[in-house]
């Protein structure tokens, strides 16, 4: 058992008891803005994000991409006879010369010509051409251009200040690159605040309710005096220990990662870790970006891999448009066909949602079993006054001893440790299979693509 210092103290959580039980006071509830110049968006873009599945952009073609509230264009070059071999860029969302969405224009090789007047730029952003204007005036023109890495399925990004031009170090995670077996690939957008579901990733008590049949689920687990939370190099430590000492343990990564062992979601697997992102589009919804290691190969895999095809099929409700008419009070989660949404998102869709689009967590009046929230609220208050500052902030890195655990599904059975099938040499690499349901592609597009949000709002007043 680890000795590391406990994030939230046993006085701190008596002082929560009674009467003063708000979890963060109202002037530094700053976590939930992240849009250009906010200290929560500084932080943020501080760290290399995932942003787009490679899948969804094909060579040749750029999209429009909203993220933490600032608008972008994501193209992959056209390279002749190794469209494979296409690189994707980042670039800013708009034309300098008047204004239009940059998506719209051509990809010329590993360049960007803009739609309306046709001002050409170059990958790093340089302007290299204006078909209409005189010859020099190019050079004195440029966009922003954000360095890009694909890795493990997903698109990833620095959007932050590049100190030295160089981005900071890319985080890998070899447990879920080298080992036999595959990397299901998945994500959904969610119509609220992405603080929200961070927050509720350490939030073990509400599993019986949201998920499961009300209180005969509950069966204290998540219940506060069996809960704990430590400061780790990567993040917080959450631990939950059983009545018979086993314990389960999961691990928060600062700012926005979650690294995690869930219970089955095929008969074939034993306890599956996963790895979870959470990116705010804008302050209003946000993404998840998620890998799961599943280290089956041969038959198992190949049933395994058919199963899941056929789900991504049969969903055909979307989670966020249920949960809408269940907040509104046209619809009954009970009165739901189970078999055509996804359940466990629908689920948590109502629960989120539900504390508003951006929750006021300064009314909160928050408890023992709230300890992984004040948790992750504490170490945040503290890197965002530290930023505000302009002192030192902590590096969070993840090393191999920094995985989750939980106890066997049967009698004798033990969990998995995250590095156990891990090929060491990097020889073997795991087979990437998206398992998103279909109708949930269409729905994360359009919000990643910034239709429905505030600024697509703003502009249809205008
Ligand atoms: S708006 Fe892009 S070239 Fe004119
Ligand atoms: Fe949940």
């Amino acid at each position: 058992m680890t000795t590391s210092p406990k994030v939230v103290s046993d006085a701190e959580i008596d002082a929560l008891h009674p009467g003063q039980r708000r979890g963060v006071r109202a002037q530094d509830d700053d976590f939930t803005a992240t849009g250009p110049a906010t200290t929560a968006g500084d932080y943020l873009r501080r760290f290399w994000q995932p942003v787009y599945h490679s899948a969804d952009l094909m060579p040749g073609c750029a999209v429009p991409l909203t993220i933490m509230g600032q608008e972008y264009t994501l193209y992959r070059a056209q390279v002749d006879g190794h469209s494979d071999a296409a690189p994707a860029y980042l670039v800013d969302g708009r034309c300098p010369h008047r204004g239009t969405q940059l998506s719209t224009g051509w990809i010329e090789g590993h360049q960007l010509r803009c739609f309306y007047h046709g001002w050409t730029f170059a990958s790093n952003g340089q302007c290299v051409e204006q078909p209409a204007e005189e010859p020099d005036f190019s050079r004195k023109v440029s966009i922003g251009a954000y360095p890009v890495r694909e890795y493990l399925g997903l698109i990833f990004a620095y959007l932050g200040e590049l100190s030295q031009a160089q981005p900071p170090e890319f985080p890998e995670h070899p447990e879920f690159e080298h080992f036999d077996g595959l990397l299901e690939i998945d994500s959904y957008s969610r119509e609220c605040n992405y603080f929200q579901n961070l927050e509720n990733a350490l939030d073990m008590s509400h599993v019986a309710f949201v998920h499961g049949d009300n209180r005969a689920a509950f069966r204290e687990i998540g219940a506060g005096p069996r809960l704990q939370a430590e400061e780790s190099a990567w993040g917080v430590r959450y631990i939950y220990q059983r009545p018979d000492g086993e314990q389960r343990i999961q691990q928060f990564g600062m700012p926005n990662m979650f690294y995690m062992t869930a219970l089955p979601t095929d008969a074939e697997i034993g306890w599956q870790e996963s790895l979870f992102w959470w990116v705010p589009i804008d302050d209003r919804r946000h993404m998840q970006f998620s890998i799961h290691r599943v280290p089956a190969t041969g038959a198992t895999a190949e049933r395994i891999h058919a199963r899941r095809e056929a789900r991504r099929s049969e969903i055909t409700l979307a989670h966020q448009e249920v949960a809408e008419q269940i907040l509104a009070g046209e619809l009954r989660l009970a009165d739901v066909d189970r078999d055509k949404v996804d359940l466990v998102r629908l689920q948590d869709d109502i629960a989120q949602v539900g504390q508003g689009r951006v929750a006021p967590r300064s009314l909160d009046r928050i408890g023992r079993a709230d300890i992984g929230v004040i948790a992750i609220r504490k170490l945040w208050s503290r890197e965002l006054e530290q930023l505000r500052q302009g002192q030192p902030l902590k590096h969070w890195k993840r090393d191999a001893s920094i995985v989750p655990r939980a106890w066997g599904l049967a009698q004798g059975e033990r969990a998995r440790l995250g590095a156990e099938g891990l090929v060491a040499d990097g020889s073997v690499q795991a087979r990437i299979v998206d398992v998103r349901p279909h109708i949930a592609i269409r729905l994360q597009l359009r919000a990643l693509h910034g239709r429905g949000g505030p600024a697509d709002r703003a502009s249809n007043e205008s």
